[in-house]
């Protein structure tokens, strides 16, 4: 990194030493939408938290957000207070239908969250059937594959960030969410050293690079629900750092009861208690990703 480091000097929990990242400079003007997918295929570790307060930071910094979710559980829909079960029309259809090749249509799936600037594409469990719709629609190796990818393509000029939510899978959707995005970020709880879990979705990210998605950049690994306390933890996030110094971020999400409150209320906990630690920690994470040019 070139920038000149003027921050406060930090340490994290393993001792590594950092400059407290800035606040995002104001946005270009006429950028598309960095499109980022958060993937981890063990389930519990805080992707959809994550993804959810990462929306909430990056609101609060002034960005306009569309976050997609490409879980049939629904779980970022429901945290972002929109009761994606009985939708009629979900990211199923922007999946599966032609109609929405056409982008006037594409406002007919986008649905106003709680937290002004912060829209949805909301999933719901029909989500399953993407698969085999679109495997046998799409016959041409890939295509399937890239129809998320095609179809967010015209929205980018509406948004400054488009969050993807995964399910905990390395399967079909994921896939699509993988080709779909400029950079995948993967969250990783701090009980759980993640070796061969880690391997197999970067195996699976290389081969979508030199396959579908040339462009996916890897943004980096972070670390939730940290017990800075105990040993275990600091011994999991020195094990990652000795595995991927180059991926581990700096910035950590503690554990905290207070993320499962939020989702309860519908909103980021950054709308709801912007000042309790996990807000601000979620904002350093986001400040770091904009320092990594992941937004
Ligand atoms: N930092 C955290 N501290 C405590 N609990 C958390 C934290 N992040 C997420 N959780 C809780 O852990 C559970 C799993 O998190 P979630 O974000 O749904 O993970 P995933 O999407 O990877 O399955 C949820 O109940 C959530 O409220
Ligand atoms: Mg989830």
């Amino acid at each position: 990194m070139k920038k000149e480091k003027v921050g406060l000097e930090m340490q994290d929990v393993i001792g590594r030493t950092y400059h407290e990242f800035p606040e995002p400079t104001s946005k270009a003007l006429n950028a598309d939408a960095k499109v980022v997918c958060l993937c981890n295929q063990k389930g519990g570790v805080g992707k959809t938290t994550s993804v959810v307060s990462i929306a909430g930071a990056l609101k609060n910094y002034g960005r306009r957000v569309l976050v997609i979710d490409l879980d049939p559980q629904s779980a970022a829909s429901i945290a972002l207070g929109v009761e994606a079960e009985t939708l009629e029309k979900t990211a199923l259809d922007l999946l599966i239908d032609d109609r929405y090749n056409d982008p006037e249509n594409i406002g007919e799936l986008i649905y106003q969250t709680t937290v002004d600037d912060i829209e949805l594409i909301p999933a719901n469990i029909h989500l399953t059937t993407s698969e085999a719709i679109l495997t046998h629609n799409h016959k041409e190796i890939g295509e399937a594959q890239l129809q998320l990818a095609n179809k967010i393509e015209p929205l980018k000029k509406d948004y400054d960030v488009i969050l993807i939510d995964t399910q905990p899978s390395l399967g079909f959707l994921n896939i699509n969410g993988l080709c779909a995005a400029d950079s995948v970020i993967i969250p990783n709880a701090a009980e759980y050293f993640p070796l061969r879990g880690t391997t197999q979705l970067l195996d699976t990210i290389y081969n979508i690079r030199t396959q579908l998605n040339p462009n996916l950049k890897i943004g980096g690994i972070f670390i939730t629900m940290l017990s800075a306390r105990t040993t275990h933890s600091r011994e999991v996030i020195e094990r990652i750092n000795d595995e991927w110094p180059d991926l581990l971020l700096y910035s950590m999400i503690s554990r905290s009861i207070a993320f499962a409150d939020s989702t309860v209320d519908g909103a980021p906990m950054e709308q709801l208690k912007k000042n309790h630690k996990g807000s601000k920690q979620y904002r350093m994470l986001v400040r770091e990703l904009f320092e990594r040019n992941v937004f």
